[in-house]
């Protein structure tokens, strides 16, 4: 794929931009996006900027009926020098196309997709928000898209990216959230689809969602599907642990996302010296740690809220309060760095940002 040959159509109008320090979590939308197209017959082909619009899809298209699907998440900002920065993009596209994998998608071009967004970013650059906590956030997706009801794998697809000026993810933002042990329904299994990025693990995640949103918490603790004794996730998130001064993640064990949050704290712990183990952590053992005084802090981690504090679990009648509510030291000190790593405000030790 010739890299270059990415053509841009400039929108005639140009949309209200909200106010940095009002933003929500994806609600609005820049004034361009970029699509490709996949066929047989020519591959992935026409790569374009066009104005941000609705697409047709013909009611028939496979995306609607079967789900084959993938999606990504990243994020841009605008330094106070006016330079844009990414955050390893490169792993999401690596990613994107792990999930493809899986899904029997068609591989993209990685390099093109990079070159792709940086057009794209520039050419909306006016849209990065700077204001304390908000960022550019980007949402690359693929959706099959022939017209066919039988159960098959699309021969066609849509590669496409849109930009969305975000502020938090949580309404806590980096307040704790209160979170409820998932103990009837299961995110994923070993062999299923958890380790991709795809619509339908989050479809399946918001029954849960819904049930521990009346009792009055904010998301659910994911445990595995077989046992249902093993920590997995947090909501959409990874899940740290830091218990008698060990930092513990759950072992990436065939059904756990590899988050890229998750990736880089544990590349920042050990570049800080601080142990940090990836294995197998039971709810038994963390309400243990609890009772014992050992949990220290608990937080979750992801590109859209970059660490969550996790102020209470709530499991089998049980209330664990962590830290009193609050936010751990590690928690705050872990945000601070990865987002000023992330804002150019604070050196790169690891080369992380693009
Ligand atoms: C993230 O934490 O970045 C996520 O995966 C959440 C996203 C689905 C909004």
């Amino acid at each position: 794929m010739n890299t270059q040959n990415i053509t841009i159509t400039l929108s005639e109008t140009k949309k209200e931009k909200p106010q940095s320090d009002q933003l929500e979590f994806g609600q609005v939308f820049t004034d361009h996006m970029f699509m490709m197209d996949y066929t047989e017959e020519l591959g992935w082909h026409d790569p374009r900027i066009v104005p941000y619009q609705p697409i047709t899809l013909d009611p028939a298209s496979m995306i609607f009926h079967y789900g084959q699907s993938v999606f990504e998440g990243l994020k841009a900002y605008l330094t106070e020098d006016e330079r844009i920065l990414l955050f390893r993009p490169e792993k999401n596209f690596q990613r994107l196309n792990k999930s493809n994998d899986r899904l029997c998608i068609p591989e993209i071009d990685e390099e093109l997709a990079l070159t792709a967004l940086k057009q794209l970013i520039e050419t909306d650059r006016e849209w990065i928000p700077t204001a304390e906590g908000t960022s550019l956030y980007i949402r690359p997706f693929v959706i099959s898209t022939e017209p066919y009801l039988g159960v098959a794998p699309s021969g066609s697809y849509k590669f496409i990216m849109i930009l969305s000026p975000v502020g938090s993810y949580y309404k806590e933002g980096i307040h704790p959230v209160k979170i409820a042990v998932e103990t009837q329904f299961v995110r994923a299994v070993n062999g299923g689809t958890g380790t991709a990025k795809t619509g339908g693990n989050y479809a399946s995640s918001l029954k849960a969602q819904e049930v521990s949103g009346k009792m009055g918490y904010s998301q659910v603790l994911w445990l595995d599907g077989v046992e249902k004794k093993y920590i997995e996730e947090v909501g959409s998130m990874n899940v740290f642990f830091k218990i008698n001064g060990e930092i513990i993640t759950p072992a990436l064990n065939g059904s756990i996302l590899q988050g890229v949050t998750r990736t880089s704290i544990i590349e920042l712990l050990k570049y800080w010296n601080i142990p940090v183990t990836e294995r197998r952590i039971s709810m038994e053992e963390v309400r243990q740690a609890h009772k014992n005084g050992t949990l220290e802090e608990a937080f979750g981690t992801g590109t859209a809220a970059v660490i969550s504090p996790i102020g209470e679990f709530f499991w089998q009648d049980e209330k664990l309060l962590i830290n009193e509510g609050k936010t751990g030291e590690l928690s705050k000190k872990l945000y601070d760095t990865l987002t000023g790593i992330q804002r150019g405000k604070l050196e790169d030790p690891l080369d992380w940002v693009v």
